[in-house]
């Protein structure tokens, strides 16, 4: 029988020009950079150009695409009214951008044409607007009133504005605005997979990203920052009733989720088996927020538990290579820039929407069915036997 690659751990998919992941070297490249020559110098908007366009933009270009993007920021009065039913119902955020983006479908003039400019076009509308559905959504759950987007914003600052109804402090929006380049691809992962799957039956895009975003909401995609900090305020809270030190509660926390076999959140990756580089652009990003205005403890708190987790993992798992991930400084900076634990995961999709954008327009230039085997491992020669005659 043919070997089963469960998981599809090792299995290489197809070529990219997207981004490159050495799981070994803890090195990620994204569109030629390596991340840490890019992340922290980007606008966002650049880095989606630089994706779908594989270069750089000019300055010419780059204010076309952002006149094309606020342009398409604004949402239509249908999925205002299911982002208010969402917020009824008090749904995930990651259900509401999910729902919300499948609306934009509504808007395309033009559904069954396939050509790459319409479809650069349908990944253009999607990004701008996902921001908006993220902080409509939000707004309407916490009992307020929806903030239009302001056109002289770029996509970071407009985002923060549209959730909180202030314009953004710059180290916010430059905090943000890393954080959007850093996540915004990462090779074969599970829902960029996902996307690829989709659009490789001739579907199409709004499909794929709707697709895409139910795969990047589970705990072990992108669902698992919130509960990577949530792990720190529980440690602080343990700190402050039992008088050890933080490290002391991490310790302990670790062997005890462990011993459940349970998974410590922020730690480990398919891939990454040293530090995932991501963590460390992040984690230098939370820092210099941190260190400007934010709350030094929770930053100092939260590297002392990251040394922690590490070493009682290596004790506990030896050989396993459990590293930080990037969920675990994305939780840090999106605190610190204000972020509610509830939307650091859609925020991760207002990122990701460009890598799977760019993914879909690759796969559409590739042309093949994505369609692996199973091998059968149930029964075989049973009868058919009339209902009346089977045992009850
Ligand atoms: N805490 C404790 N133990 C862990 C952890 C963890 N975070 N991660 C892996 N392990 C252990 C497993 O229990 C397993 O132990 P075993 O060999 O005794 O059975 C071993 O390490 C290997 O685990 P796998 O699940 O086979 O590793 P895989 O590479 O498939 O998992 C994953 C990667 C899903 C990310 C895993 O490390 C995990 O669950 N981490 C916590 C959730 C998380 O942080 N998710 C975000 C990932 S980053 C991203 O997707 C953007």
């Amino acid at each position: 029988m043919a070997k089963i690659a469960r998981g599809l751990a090792g299995v290489i998919l197809t070529e990219t020009r997207l981004s490159r992941v050495d799981g070994e070297a803890g090195e990620l490249v994204i569109g030629g950079f390596l991340l840490d020559d890019l992340a922290p110098f980007a606008l966002f908007e650049e880095a989606l150009f630089l994706l779908w366009n594989d270069r750089l933009p000019n300055a010419s270009e780059l204010s076309t695409l952002r006149e094309q993007m606020v342009s398409a920021r604004t949402i239509h009065g249908i999925t205002r009214t299911v982002l208010e039913k969402a917020a009824e119902r008090n749904l995930p955020p990651m259900d509401a951008l999910r729902i919300g983006v499948d609306t934009l479908s509504l808007q395309d003039a033009d559904p069954y044409d396939n050509t790459r400019a319409t479809n650069l076009r349908r990944a253009i509308a999607i990004a701008a607007a996902a921001p908006t559905i993220v902080a409509t959504f939000w707004r309407l759950h916490e009992g307020k009133q929806p903030v239009e987007p302001d056109e002289a914003l770029n996509h970071a600052a407009n985002y923060l504005y549209m959730l909180t109804g202030e314009k953004p402090h710059p180290d916010a929006e430059r905090g943000v605005e890393t954080y959007l380049n850093t996540v915004i691809d990462h090779g074969m992962n599970a829902s960029t997979f996902t996307a690829r799957v989709i659009i490789s039956t001739q579907s199409d895009m709004y499909s794929a990203i709707v697709g895409a975003i139910g795969a990047l909401k589970g705990p072990l995609h992108g669902g698992a920052p919130g509960p990577a900090l949530d792990m720190v305020f529980d440690l602080q809270k343990r700190v402050a009733e039992s008088g050890n030190s933080i490290s002391q509660e991490a310790d302990a926390y670790v062997r005890q989720v462990v011993q459940a076999d349970g998974r410590i959140m922020g730690f480990g990756h398919r891939v990454y088996k040293v530090r995932d580089p991501r963590a460390d652009v992040l984690g230098r990003a939370a820092e210099k927020l941190f260190m400007g205005a934010g709350d030094t403890q929770l930053y100092e708190d939260a590297r002392r538990v990251e040394k922690v987790v590490i070493q009682v993992l290596e004790e506990l798992k030896p050989g396993r290579k459990l590293q930080t991930n990037v969920e675990f400084y994305t939780a840090l900076l999106l605190h610190g820039v204000g972020l509610p634990t509830k939307l650091f995961s859609p925020t991760f999709a207002i990122s990701r929407i460009g890598g799977w954008s760019a993914n879909v327009l690759e796969q559409i230039d590739e042309g093949n069915l994505i369609r692996p085997r199973a091998a059968y491992s149930g029964e075989l020669g049973r009868k058919w036997v009339p209902i009346e005659e089977r045992a009850d």
